[in-house]
């Protein structure tokens, strides 16, 4: 399948963008395992159009993780124009638009999720962005507002006349938040839309190789999208990508290589930010990881690890892991 003049091969799987996760490390790290697109974090288009220097700092790519999609946010279509001007010259291979975000103090102020409830709105932000930049532009959404509006397959025929080079579908409404089961028979029903010719993205609830080929074949995505079935646990890209070539479940590493990832995640974060900051960063990754999942025994040492505030500290904790589970397969631990 192909974005733009992007050709991703059959069955691409991406990294989906989530806030204060998907940071350049992260992403490189996911990309190395697999990934064949990454996301920035969401960016807002009003911070960077103020130069907001944090902000900038956002939208910094390495050569190593593309194709990368700088993601922006927004409820004003002149500043969503301008801001998608500035990540341009940042030379992203997608600007992607946020419009799903469902929490509170962005949706209720019109923006992310928000634009659910002003379409006139968000196809306005959608071509003056797409006539701003010779970049690819693709949107990422929800079904719809609630469940009385559920509206994507209305919509992605507006958005795909707009000019958008993909979509991208979370099969949640913005009043599901992130409760219930991703809802994906009506990404299916845009996929089968025959007016449909752009690339439908699938997302929500992916946390395993079989639930990835399964929404492949059953809903005839053109790429599926994987956000917290990759946090504390980046390898499942390489598990996923195995199986979509092979069919076959990929033979498990030694416990030490999946600890060294999430060692390297860390030395990665704070070598990025600094020491406390870097820990605390990697705390999101550590308590999701399943590694230390079912260890007899380990809660008290899981807790020191969240609590732990230098490297070495952190390291000498995880290495208390008893000799005897590393070398185990991963299945011992899940
Ligand atoms: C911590 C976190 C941060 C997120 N930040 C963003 C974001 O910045 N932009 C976005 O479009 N979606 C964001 N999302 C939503 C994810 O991209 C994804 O749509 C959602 O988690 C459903 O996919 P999943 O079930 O594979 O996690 C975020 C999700 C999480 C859990």
């Amino acid at each position: 399948m192909k974005i733009g003049s992007i050709d991703f091969g059959s069955r691409p799987v991406f990294l989906a963008p989530m806030e204060d996760v998907t940071d350049i490390s992260f992403r490189r790290m996911c990309k190395h395992l697999g990934a064949d697109m990454v996301y920035t974090e969401f960016i807002s288009s009003d911070a960077l159009i103020r130069h907001i220097s944090k902000t900038r700092l956002k939208l910094e790519i390495a050569g190593d993780e593309r194709p990368v999609a700088i993601q922006i946010y927004g409820k004003d279509a002149g500043a969503m124009k301008e801001a998608a001007q500035i990540c341009e010259e940042a030379g992203p291979d997608i600007i992607d638009l946020n419009f799903g975000c469902p929490v509170k103090k962005i949706a209720a102020k019109g923006a992310g999720a928000g634009l659910l409830r002003n379409i006139p709105l968000m196809l306005e932000i959608v071509r003056m962005v797409v006539d701003a930049v010779k970049t690819p532009v693709t949107v990422k959404t929800r079904l719809g507002w609630d469940a009385d509006n559920q509206i994507i397959v209305e919509l992605a025929e507006m958005l795909q006349d707009c000019g958008i080079a993909a979509l991208c579908i979370h099969g949640r409404t913005r009043s599901q938040m992130y409760t219930g089961n991703a809802d994906w028979s009506l990404i299916r029903k845009v996929k089968e839309n025959p007016r449909i010719k752009i690339p439908i993205i699938g997302n929500g609830d992916i946390f395993s190789a079989e639930t990835c080929i399964n929404r492949f074949e059953s809903c005839g995505v053109d790429a599926v999208m994987i956000g917290r079935g990759s946090i504390g646990r980046p390898w499942i890209f390489r598990e996923v990508k195995h199986a979509l070539a092979s069919g076959g479940q990929l033979p498990e590493e030694p416990f030490s290589w999946y600890l060294n990832l999430l060692k390297e995640q860390v030395l990665q974060s704070v070598e990025k930010l600094d020491e406390r900051r870097g820990i605390l960063h990697s705390r999101r990754h550590i308590a999701a990881t399943p590694l230390f999942k079912n260890i007899p025994n380990f809660r008290q040492t899981r807790i020191d690890m969240l609590r732990a505030d230098t490297v070495a500290g952190l390291f000498a904790i995880m290495d208390k892991v008893p000799s005897e589970y590393f070398n185990m397969p991963l299945d011992y631990c899940r």
